[in-house]
């Protein structure tokens, strides 16, 4: 069977709502996944105190189905948080950032007990990389992390006519084989000037959902 992106996204976010803990505060990452599962809590009917959210995108988005927003410096933790990824890996490491909301979303991962990741089945590689790695860069150092970036190996591009959340650039990085991602991304965040890198691999994911077109995968 055939099914196109959208539809899976759609599955996907269905699922994750068996994650979710009426009455707690929710965990809320970004991108086009979450925007179908923020769609599916509000049809859902399930009430929630309150989410905090690695995005302004997604805080409106929230904020307009009725979700309170919290200040994560008003809580101690969470016990879920959903969010997508660019890449998965087989063992839960993820690129994420494609939106370029990276930092916000491992402030929010890191004080989380369980880390719900959804994608759909073209998210799925055996090692990570091909998905060019965003990385958020103070703007007065962007040249000098660069050069470390490109004597890795990797191919830079700063993402044009982009700042982030935090006011800072994010340079893509393609052409990294990335078999050691726990390595790697200590290696970036180890830069001064660096404020996060997409990779999550320390503090990877929990559980993966996966759609295909014969249904859910959990990894
Ligand atoms: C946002 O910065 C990213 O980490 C997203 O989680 C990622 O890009 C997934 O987005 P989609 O659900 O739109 O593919």
């Amino acid at each position: 069977p055939f099914m196109d992106a959208l539809s899976l996204k759609k599955m996907v976010a269905k699922a994750a709502l068996e994650y979710v803990q009426p009455g707690t505060v929710l965990g809320v990452g970004t991108g086009s996944t979450v925007d179908c599962f923020i769609d599916a809590l509000a049809e859902s009917g399930i009430q929630l105190k309150g989410a905090v959210s690695s995005s302004v995108r997604s805080e409106k988005k929230l904020r307009e189905i009725g979700v309170p927003i919290v200040d994560m410096n008003d809580v101690e933790s969470l016990s879920v948080y959903v969010d997508g990824a660019d890449e998965v890996d087989p063992v839960n490491c993820l690129i994420k950032g494609g939106g370029g909301a990276n930092t916000r979303e491992k402030i929010v991962a890191d004080i989380s007990e369980k880390f719900v990741c959804i994608a759909d089945q073209s998210k799925l590689v055996q090692v990570l990389g091909a998905f060019p790695l965003p990385v958020e860069v103070l703007p007065m150092a962007r040249n000098a992390i660069a050069r470390k970036l490109t004597a890795l190996g990797g191919h830079v591009r700063l993402r044009e006519g982009f700042t982030t959340d935090n006011g800072n650039a994010i340079l893509d990085v393609s052409g990294l084989k990335i078999t050691d991602p726990v390595a790697m991304e200590k290696v970036i965040n180890h830069w001064p000037g660096v404020v996060t890198n997409g990779l999550f691999a320390i503090r990877r994911a929990d559980v993966v959902l996966i759609a295909t077109a014969d249904g859910i995968k959990t990894l």
